[in-house]
This record gives C-alpha cells, structure tokens and sequence, in this order.
C-alpha cells in the first residue's frame, strides 16, 4: 500500500486525475471502475477540466459503478445513475454504451448481479478501480462482515451508512435499505486501486484499513492484500495514522521513475 498525504482535498484529487489521464494515454480503451458520494467529486472535476483542455480522451474507454441503491426510480437525485451522469458522464466522451452501473430496478437482482460480474469479465477486467471509504470501513457498499471473497450481489445497509448518506436525502426515512454492490472480491481483481479518502471524519477507518489487522470488520482492510494501491488522504484523515512520519518520508524519498 501507498499512503500518499497531500495537503488537501484538491491536490490528492488533482493527484488521482493524473493518475488516470496517464493510464488512458498508455491504454485508450482502459477500463476503469468508479465510485460515488461527496469523495471523488473533486476527481471528476478534475477530469472533466483536463477533458475540456482536451488533455484526456475517454472515447475508447469503458466504466463500471462500484454500487446502486435499489429501488430508486430513474433520475431519482440520489441515485448513483444521476450522479454520475450529472457529475461525470455528461460533461465527457465516454460512449454512454460504455458505461456501466448496477440497475437497482433489477427484476432478477441475483441475475443482474451474475450478469454484471460477467460484463467486467468480458470487458478484460478493471484496469484502475478508484474507492472511498465509508466512515465504518466499507468499500463500495460491503458493510463489516461483508465476505472477503464476496461478489456483486444485494446488502443491506448499517444504520451508520444510511446516516451518513442521508445528507442527499430529503429524508433518513428515505433512504433506502438495501443496495448492490461490487463484492470484496471483485474489487480485489483489479489490477490497480486508487483510494482516496479525505476529513477527520475518515480518520479512524483509514488507520484500522492501513495499520490494523485485516479482518472483514474493516472490510477495507483486505487492501493489504492488493499488490498496487494507492491511498490519497489530506491530512485530516491521515491524522491518526502512526506511521505518518514515514509514509511522507517514503514518498520524498520515491525513486523518480516509480513516479507516475
Ligand atoms: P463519501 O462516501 O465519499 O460520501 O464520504 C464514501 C463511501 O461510503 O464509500
């Protein structure tokens, strides 16, 4: 794992945006696997302005959503369908045919589910998968004891989630209860991470993801197991990492070719 501690929101983001702008000049037809909420709001920014100074083509490239509520009806503003066109999708070249995001309409939600994991399959799999955290250690939606080998399937939220998700809600009675998610398998496939994670409010998750034991009551914690990922944390969510110290020395000190 790489802990990368910038000194805000917007440098980790504008970090991350190179990131993927370099993996799409290497691989036009990279696929990549995105996430939602207030976290990578700053990311898409960043792409659709690198998009518009036309530094980024997302013309051949494909994307897979992490997660959806269910039950949400079409355009509903807190579904992630409208977050992402809203956010990302509709300010760049991406074929909408492209895009991919769990349909929490689904009839046949297992079906769904097994015919999603089949498309990431068919797609040749997630080039770069960027992550948030949620404040109890989930990733996508698996909440604690999420199998560690777990994939896209339905869950039911904490009670945390729904909180802290209630802010695009009118309501935290509206809040739905259930969603589909990625599983912590399928995440684990990708062949690199991007997680970016920023506020005192993520501080405790990312020191059990970064410092503690890998167990599936921190489901982020199955990270130490990925040979390449990248945390981008401002210092507020770094703040009760122990080993601060050394990830900024570790990152002064990086080879210049190991830069990307
Ligand atoms: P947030 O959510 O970006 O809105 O904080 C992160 C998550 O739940 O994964």
């Amino acid at each position: 794992m790489e802990i990368i501690i910038c000194p805000d929101a917007a440098a980790a983001s504008l970090s991350t945006a190179d990131q993927l702008a370099s993996l799409l000049h290497t691989k036009p037809g990279a696929v990549l696997g995105l996430a939602t909420g207030g976290t990578p709001l700053a990311l898409y920014a960043e792409l659709i302005s690198k998009f518009q100074k036309h530094q980024v083509d997302f013309s051949q490239a494909s994307s897979f959503n992490l997660d959806e509520y269910i039950g949400l009806e079409p355009g509903h503003p807190a579904s992630y369908q409208h977050f992402m066109e809203e956010n990302l999708f509709r300010h760049i070249n991406m074929p909408v045919g492209n895009t991919h995001i769990p349909d929490g309409l689904a009839a046949d939600v297992p079906a769904h589910c097994e015919a999603y994991e089949l498309a990431i399959r068919n797609a040749g799999g997630i080039d770069l998968q960027i992550l948030g955290i949620g404040t109890d250690g989930h990733i996508g939606f698996n909440e604690p004891t999420s199998s560690l080998a777990s994939r896209t399937r339905i869950k039911t939220l904490t009670e945390r989630t729904r909180s802290d998700n209630a802010r695009f809600f009118s309501s935290m009675d509206d809040v739905p209860h259930h969603v589909i998610t990625m599983g912590i398998g399928t995440i684990m496939e990708s062949r690199a991470i991007s997680l970016l994670a920023f506020g005192e409010s993520k501080a405790s998750a990312i020191a059990n993801m970064v410092e503690g034991a890998v167990t599936a009551s921190v489901p982020a914690s199955i990270l130490q197991m990925h040979p390449t990922v990248r945390v981008f944390l401002d210092e507020a969510a770094a703040s009760k990492l122990e080993r601060r110290d050394y990830y900024h020395h570790v990152f002064a000190q990086k080879p210049h070719w190991q830069k990307w």
